[in-house]
């Protein structure tokens, strides 16, 4: 017995030293618990402080509008959802959060919103992107989380200044994919990918992510979703724990789920496997983990996550954009957001990159060598 539990020590001491992983390793890395869970989670902080540094940099988080065309089976502002008072933020409100961001060296800003791909849609958040830049005497760098464009959209927009793009496939997986999307043209596997696409072909740092502990999702798919995001090469990533929401369809399979902390745990270690399949990216901590632990994103952050983003949507709005259930900061303003952020991080050990745009190391890289 003894002697097993050295082999099986030692042979993860030895997977942890690798560069790559195959899906196997993975899944060993991903499942750890314990003693090896915690050999997992120091050695992620290493690979991050040698390949990325200690710095967190900010994203100011604008949801400014939760009008959507899309049904997803878990998001709480799916179109379908009737409860939800829809909303789109004045164009003075954003450029007064985006204001705020660019004066308190947040440097970057991330504009989402639901799905739309009206010509009023597009042409609005053109509009935007040109003021935010004016207004911060082209300083403030801004990500878009809009969802699925064409590529002409992508392109326009690139050019009015957006520079990073957020659009996580959710699950890679095609089955599970349509386990929690709707069966329809609207909701394709196929464009996702193809959108993906369109994003590094139009100049963008690329995100993606996917949800942990959905119901349906298997070790093996988070280790195929792992590797996903390796073969596209991403620049970005933001995933985080799934989060049941009770007016979704995906709600009448909650007895399927782990338990919300078991959740966390499993999206912490998927931070931290991450981080050493893909050394140089951007991790972001997502909110979803503080709705689960208020320390939730602070201890991303200790194991391999190097961005966050605070949430600067105007107080009015943050009740009607309820992706899921205990979503957090919903009664803090801005400020407020940000002192007890400062504090949380100095306390886990890092700094702030105020004033820097801590653009994605993996991204420079592909940059130089034209890839
Ligand atoms: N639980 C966790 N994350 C969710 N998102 C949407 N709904 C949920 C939920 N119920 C995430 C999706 C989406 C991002 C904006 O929010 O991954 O891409
Ligand atoms: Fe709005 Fe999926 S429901 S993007």
């Amino acid at each position: 017995m003894v002697n097993f539990y050295l082999r099986s020590v030692n042979n993860f001491q030895e997977i942890l030293k690798r560069k790559t992983f195959s899906k196997e390793e993975l899944i060993v890395l991903i499942r750890s618990k314990g003693e090896e869970r915690i050999q997992l989670l120091k050695r992620s902080q290493e690979v991050k402080n040698r390949e990325v540094g200690n710095k967190v940099y900010f994203r100011g988080l604008i949801e400014f509008s939760n009008i959507c065309s899309k049904d997803c089976l878990y998001c709480g502002i799916r179109k379908g959802n009737e409860k939800v008072l829809r909303y789109h933020a004045k164009d003075e409100e954003i450029l007064d959060a985006c204001r705020f961001a660019w004066k308190n060296g947040f440097a970057s800003v991330v504009l989402q919103s639901g799905e739309l791909s009206t010509p009023a849609f597009v042409d609005r958040v053109d509009k935007l992107l040109k003021k935010i830049k004016q207004l911060s005497n082209n300083e403030l760098g801004i990500t878009l989380s809009c969802g699925e464009q064409t590529l002409e959209t992508y392109k326009r927009w690139f050019e009015s200044g957006a520079h990073r793009y957020l659009l996580r496939i959710e699950s890679s997986n095609r089955e599970l994919y349509y386990k929690i999307h709707p069966k329809n043209d609207d909701h394709s596997f196929e464009k996702r990918i193809e959108a993906l696409g369109f994003l590094k072909e139009a100049g963008y740092q690329v995100g993606t992510g996917v949800m942990i502990g959905l119901p349906f999702q298997t070790y093996e798919d988070l280790a195929n979703d792992l590797l996903f995001m390796k073969k596209l090469d991403i620049d970005m990533c933001g995933m985080g724990p799934y989060l049941e929401h009770e007016d979704t369809p995906l709600y009448q399979y909650r007895n399927m789920l782990m338990s919300k902390q078991e959740r966390f745990n499993l999206a912490l270690n998927m931070v931290a496997v991450l981080r050493l399949l893909m050394p140089d990216i951007n991790i972001a901590a997502a909110t979803a983990l503080q709705a689960i632990d208020p320390a939730g994103r602070e201890k991303a952050l200790a194991v391999g996550a190097n961005v966050i983003m605070p949430n600067l949507t105007p107080c009015e709005y943050r009740e009607e954009y309820q992706l899921y259930e205990n979503k957090p900061c919903l009664d803090e303003d801005a400020e407020l957001c940000r002192n007890c952020l400062e504090a949380r991080i100095e306390l886990a050990g890092a700094e702030i990159g105020y004033n820097e745009w801590g653009d994605s190391r993996h991204f420079i890289k592909r940059m130089q060598t034209g890839k």
